[in-house]
């Protein structure tokens, strides 16, 4: 009765916390990942980023509904602020843009209509952005093979929201349930959280020392009937743009013997799944289909794994989303049992760190 009561109280209180406009998520750092699938390198950032170490700081410099415009006012121009530089990679380079996933993902039941994935996560390349890019003229037009609306850019990967491992630390039974079976000591860039990433490789034919150009496109819609303020559903997109800094030649051979190291420290690794992807995907012929994301069953959370056993030889549950993909593509079939069992998940809106 009593955890019953304290976890009422919790959940009373994180709804306190709740804004709707209050930290939203958008794309915090750029990493070059390793054929190994560690993240190496110094970090790049989006456009225009405001660092959470400084004075002045409020998500609010950061996170960007979009609805006309595809980028926020902020990030236009492909212009950097102090501090906060651009990625450097190689043609065809895998990387992992991290976002934080602000309860969207450990707090599931805050927002109906939600999907439950939390949204796909669409990312965009080109090496020919333009001051002013619409929404309308990018989002769900561009497409793999760059043929898409004025054909400046193609459609580079698309992921779920929710990688499966990240989150927020609260008292959520997700969260819970992922801080016991995803541990990792806590560091000064996520404190105890543990972010959520979207991994691809840029063009392998991406032209050396210039930057590319990448939209981060995170389509949360609500669905329509399932909240009664909401009838109709509505559109909700937030998005990050950034530039990556192509230099020197493709890592061809290093990427051919690509070999994810399974079970290292959490805080600098990517993601299995989506890692095995890029690699099956990516390299000297360069970005094909992603292949359909498998998600993980939903289960409920009470339900969810003990934390000591993570088990790694039963894949994923039979249940998946629908493909993100909008094409099918290679298959991962090799990298399946590299694939932790994931804590059953759920999402909602914003939660303040
Ligand atoms: C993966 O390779 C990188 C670069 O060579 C290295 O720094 C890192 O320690 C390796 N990761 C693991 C888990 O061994």
């Amino acid at each position: 009765m009593r955890g019953f009561i304290s976890k009422g109280l919790q959940l009373l209180l994180l709804s306190l916390t709740f804004t709707d406009t209050s930290a939203h998520s958008w794309v915090e750092q750029l990493t070059v990942i390793a054929p190994n699938g560690t993240f190496v390198g110094a970090p790049g950032y989006p456009r225009g980023n405001a660092l959470r170490t400084s004075a002045d700081y409020s998500d609010k410099s950061m996170t960007y509904l979009a609805t006309d415009k595809l980028c926020k006012d902020t990030q236009q121009t492909q212009t950097q602020t102090a501090k906060s530089p651009r990625l450097q990679a190689s043609p065809g380079a895998p990387i992992a843009l991290r976002y934080q996933e602000n309860g969207h993902v450990t707090l599931p039941d805050t927002q109906k209509g939600k999907p439950q994935n939390r949204g796909t996560v669409y990312v965009y390349g080109t090496t020919n952005p333009k001051e002013g890019e619409k929404l309308a003229d990018v989002h769900k037009v561009w497409n793999r093979d760059g043929t898409g609306g004025d054909k400046r850019g193609v459609l580079l990967s698309t992921q779920n929201f929710d990688d499966g491992r990240c989150y927020q630390v609260n008292g959520g039974p997700i969260s819970k349930s992922r801080q016991a079976q995803f541990p990792h000591p806590a560091d000064q860039l996520m404190g105890a959280d543990l972010w959520c990433q979207h991994d691809l490789a840029l063009p392998a034919n991406a032209p050396s020392g210039k930057p590319y150009t990448l939209y981060w496109v995170w389509d949360w819609p609500t669905a329509r009937g399932a909240d009664p303020g909401l009838p109709d559903g509505k559109q909700e997109i937030y998005t990050t743009c950034m530039d990556v800094d192509v230099t020197g030649g493709p890592q061809t051979k290093q990427l051919a013997a690509a070999k994810y190291i399974p079970d290292q420290p959490l805080n600098n690794a990517a993601i299995p799944a989506q890692f095995a992807q890029i690699m099956g995907s990516s390299g000297p012929s360069g970005p094909r289909p992603n292949p359909a994301v498998r998600y993980p069953g939903r289960t409920s959370p009470s339900v969810s794994k003990p934390p000591s056993s993570p088990s790694r030889s039963s894949p994923v549950p039979s249940k998946s989303f629908p493909p993100p993909s909008p094409r099918p593509g290679a298959t991962v079939t090799s990298f399946v049992t590299l694939i932790r069992t994931v804590a059953p998940t759920g999402c909602a809106p914003s939660a303040a760190p």
